[in-house]
């Protein structure tokens, strides 16, 4: 599995330039607005907006930067982020999972033949949130993991609060999770991704 095979998904900014010759095609100023898959040189941005939404909250986050640049290493095609002038503000990071459940194990390891995509995090630059940025790129991730005709479902783990959410954006509880971290306890939740590759030559993406 390579970065290539998201292009389908990612094709979408340069499908709106054909026509173009390949000299005005040259870009000489940042894209406003452009999602794509990142790459462990994204990786000090993202524990940048990781940083203030997690560790000066609770002390602890998702993915500390060696955990950030390892899923980017080794699965960056299931990340997305959504750059505003270059600037990343906003990203979610995912992994492969083989089991029915999150257990501890789930927090570090890719499971290169799961099915499941467990995302581990969600996370939108302070600056930016409260605009509908996290259930754009939550609802862009969904449907872009359709593409991938491997994926059978999604999961995250949430702090209770964040149902309300996660349930909005199409997700569905499936019971306390066994994974805690220090004292915070999660719910774990799913989304059923039902992968058919024949879907994007219909999606208009
Ligand atoms: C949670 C998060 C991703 C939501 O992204 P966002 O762009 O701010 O959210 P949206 O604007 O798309 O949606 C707003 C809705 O989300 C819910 N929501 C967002 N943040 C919330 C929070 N901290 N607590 C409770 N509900 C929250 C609310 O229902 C809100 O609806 P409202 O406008 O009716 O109040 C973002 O706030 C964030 O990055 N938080 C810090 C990191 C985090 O907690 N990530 C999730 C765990 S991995």
């Amino acid at each position: 599995m390579s970065v290539l095979s998201a292009l389908p998904f990612l094709k979408l900014t340069h499908l709106r330039s054909s026509g173009r010759s390949p000299v005005r095609q040259r870009r000489h100023t940042l894209p406003a607005s452009e999602f794509r898959c990142l790459t462990p040189e994204d990786a000090i941005s993202v524990f940048e907006i990781e940083r203030e939404a997690f560790i000066s909250v609770s002390g602890n986050c998702p993915l500390y930067l060696d955990e950030v640049r390892h899923f980017l290493n080794l699965c960056p095609e299931l990340s997305l982020g959504w750059f505003e002038e270059g600037q990343l503000v906003a990203f979610v990071i995912g992994s492969l999972w083989d089991q029915e459940k999150l257990n501890q194990d789930a927090l570090t390891l890719h499971k290169a033949h799961g099915t499941t995509v467990h995302i581990h995090v969600l996370a939108v630059h302070h600056t930016f949130r409260q605009q509908g940025k996290g259930s754009i790129l939550m609802w862009r991730y969904l449907q872009y993991l359709r593409c991938l005709p491997y994926i059978r479902r999604a999961m995250l783990m949430c702090e209770d609060f964040l149902i309300p959410f996660y349930s909005n954006c199409g997700f569905k509880v499936l019971g306390p999770s066994e994974v805690t971290v220090g004292t915070l306890t999660f719910t774990e939740m799913y989304y059923a991704v039902q992968g058919h590759a024949l879907m994007r030559r219909n999606s208009g993406w």
